[in-house]
């Protein structure tokens, strides 16, 4: 028997891999989403029988559907389809929603709420986004029920295989605390829910909640096989307007329609230096796994220590800090950036707090080495002194 077993695995391999065509399509090393789109003369199109708009690689978009994602390089787009570079080592809001709830039949039978947080972990140089955590509350009027479940999912793959680790809580709690328990939940009569699966043939995890038209789909980073992973890697939410969104965004107020969040008209800001601002002013907690204190510690700070003009500086002057790549590999081996964080909130704290600072984030480059990574003019320039509060 034991002499059959061998074969057998390779039957079902290939039975595997030709059900799941894993192929790339065209120049681009990502396959197309299995069961949304097909690779048309080398590049992935969206089925156009169900969806309105995408690239076919991350995302295909239904007509009436919002779309948020955190993906590489790390690039947040909001609801109002702003997009900007966001390489925050620190755990963000990237979407919270109130949306109609309706039983399979169509028919309104309450209301739920989601909340969805990421977290970003760094490779070598390379910011990606590490995992998610997402609460959601469903109060299903018509039988006078509360249901709240909440998950976390993170990890990365090593070559193909993924390390994910999944954790919940029955109840909505958006920070935790998680814990190994199962979390999908479906209501027998008007078939809302919540679940967490995993769709093997787009190396995804997808989080649902069923009767709201909430979707967030995560397709974790290859660390070794990095940018010719086949699955475009990346967290994405996707929510049905026609359940009555109504956008809630941090410190704003409730809208109808999604918000332009980074707003910069009248400001000197970039959006990214904005989106960090505004990161750092909110109440989000850095629960995520093996968090650097860095995280917490510019929390509260910018909004306490530093007046406008003096973050408008700071960010001015300290911001290439967390967007070379190459440098940050030199000065930080950490998975969760505490060193290059630690560097940028000294730097942003010389503006607003005390300017000797940096000449110690000057200081500490050079004992680490890395004063002169090639081809960054910023750097250069940064380590004359140039840049710092005068
Ligand atoms: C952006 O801000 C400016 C200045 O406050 C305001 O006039 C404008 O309406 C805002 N734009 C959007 C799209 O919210
Ligand atoms: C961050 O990563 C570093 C290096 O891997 C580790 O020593 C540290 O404990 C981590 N956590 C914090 C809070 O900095």
């Amino acid at each position: 028997m034991a002499g059959f077993q061998p074969a057998a695995l390779v039957i079902s391999l290939l039975l595997l891999s030709s059900a799941f065509a894993a192929v790339p399509c065209g120049n681009s090393p990502h396959q197309c989403i299995v069961g949304e789109a097909t690779c048309v003369g080398g590049s992935c199109e969206c089925d156009a029988a169900k969806y309105v708009e995408g690239d076919g690689y991350f995302y295909c978009q239904r007509a009436g559907e919002n779309i948020a994602w955190l993906r590489n390089d790390p690039e947040l787009r909001t609801f109002s389809e702003q997009k900007l570079k966001h390489p925050n080592l620190c755990r963000v809001l990237v979407a919270h929603v109130f949306q109609t709830l309706k039983s399979t039949s169509g028919i309104t039978i309450g209301n739920s709420q989601v909340k969805v947080h990421a977290f970003q972990a760094k490779d070598k140089g390379k910011i990606y986004v590490y995992g998610f955590d997402v609460a959601a509350l469903l109060s299903i009027q018509m039988l006078g029920t509360f249901i709240g479940r909440s998950a976390r999912v993170y990890g990365t793959l090593q070559d193909g295989v993924p390390q994910i680790t999944r954790q919940g809580a029955l109840s909505f709690s958006a920070d935790g605390p998680f814990l190994d328990v199962d979390i999908d939940y479906v209501e027998t009569v008007t078939g809302a829910g919540i679940t967490l699966t995993t769709d093997v043939a787009n190396n995804r995890e997808v989080f649902q909640v069923l009767g709201a038209g909430v979707t967030i789909t995560f397709v974790p980073y290859d660390e070794v096989l990095r940018r010719d992973q086949l699955n475009m890697p990346g967290l994405l939410v996707k929510v049905d307007s026609s359940y009555g969104t109504t956008f809630q965004t941090a410190g704003n107020p409730v809208g109808k329609t999604p918000d332009l969040i980074y707003n910069v008209t009248g400001t000197d800001l970039t959006a990214e230096a904005l989106a960090l601002q505004y990161s750092y002013n909110g109440p989000v907690q850095q629960s995520q796994p093996d968090p650097s204190a860095e995280c917490s510690d510019i929390q509260g700070f910018t909004s306490a220590e530093c007046s406008a003009d003096e973050y408008l500086r700071g960010s001015q002057a300290c911001l290439w800090l967390l967007q070379q790549p190459r440098f940050m590999r030199c000065v930080d081996d950490s998975k969760n950036g505490t060193v290059v964080q630690g560097l940028f909130n000294m730097c942003i704290k010389s503006y607003c707090l005390e300017a000797a600072m940096c000449s110690q984030v000057i200081a500490d480059i050079s004992a680490a080495g890395c004063s002169d990574v090639r081809d960054i003019a910023e750097l250069a320039s940064f380590m004359t002194g140039a840049q710092c509060p005068s």
